[in-house]
């Protein structure tokens, strides 16, 4: 069992609680493999638009059952309408992918996953968090840069042979001042 899980299972009976202060009725908690579909077919739609489908069920799927990588879905009383998965490494982690359905999109969703996983990063000892993102993906970039991150370089051709990446990273043990936060705040 790795550390991340451990950090996870050490606040048991909090894994599903309904999100403060959205406008909407939505939770967060661990995805499943029952998401598996749902996470994927957004993927598709909403951030590998143009660039041919890596994000497929069987990935998503070896994902949410990797000891390495927390996948995270908030839902509403219907389906998944937003998701984040982070790779955590020894020093950082990284975040492979997030997406909000448009409808919900606007509402705080996209911020408190990124801000749920970073409290978990900071519980299990990870520095700071890095991504990629398709340089001409400008909303995507302003939302990263709204909660702190700032491009730390260019990958060309990234994408597909066709699209460059922006990589953007944030230092979480530095933006976090005074002591480790209680991971079960940001599920209250
Ligand atoms: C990028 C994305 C995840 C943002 O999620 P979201 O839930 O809409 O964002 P939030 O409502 O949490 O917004 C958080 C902050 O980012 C800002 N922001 C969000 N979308 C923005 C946009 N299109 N342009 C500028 N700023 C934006 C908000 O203004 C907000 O700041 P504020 O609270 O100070 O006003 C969502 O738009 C999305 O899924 N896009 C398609 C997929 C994608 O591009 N994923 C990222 C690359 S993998």
């Amino acid at each position: 069992m790795s550390l991340r899980h451990d950090a996870w299972r050490a606040c048991p009976g909090h894994r599903f609680r309904r999100i403060k202060l959205l406008p909407t009725d939505v939770t967060v908690r661990l995805a499943t493999l029952a998401d598996v579909s749902e996470i994927a077919d957004m993927s598709r739609a909403l951030i590998e638009t143009g660039l041919g489908w890596t994000w497929t069920r069987e990935r998503v799927g070896r994902n949410i059952a990797s000891p390495n990588t927390v996948t995270v879905v908030a839902c509403d009383l219907e389906r998944v309408v937003g998701f984040a998965i982070m790779y955590f490494g020894d020093d950082h982690a990284h975040l492979s992918l997030l997406a909000v359905r448009r409808s919900y999109q606007h509402t705080g969703i996209g911020r408190h996953l990124v801000r749920w996983l970073e409290e978990s990063a900071l519980v299990a000892g990870i520095a700071t968090i890095r991504l990629e993102l398709r340089a001409g993906n400008r909303a995507a970039r302003r939302f990263y840069e709204r909660l702190g991150f700032a491009e730390v370089g260019r990958i060309p051709d990234y994408y597909a042979g066709v699209e460059t990446a922006v990589r953007m990273a944030r230092d979480i043990r530095r933006a976090q001042s005074g002591p480790l936060p209680d991971v079960r705040s940001l599920l209250r």
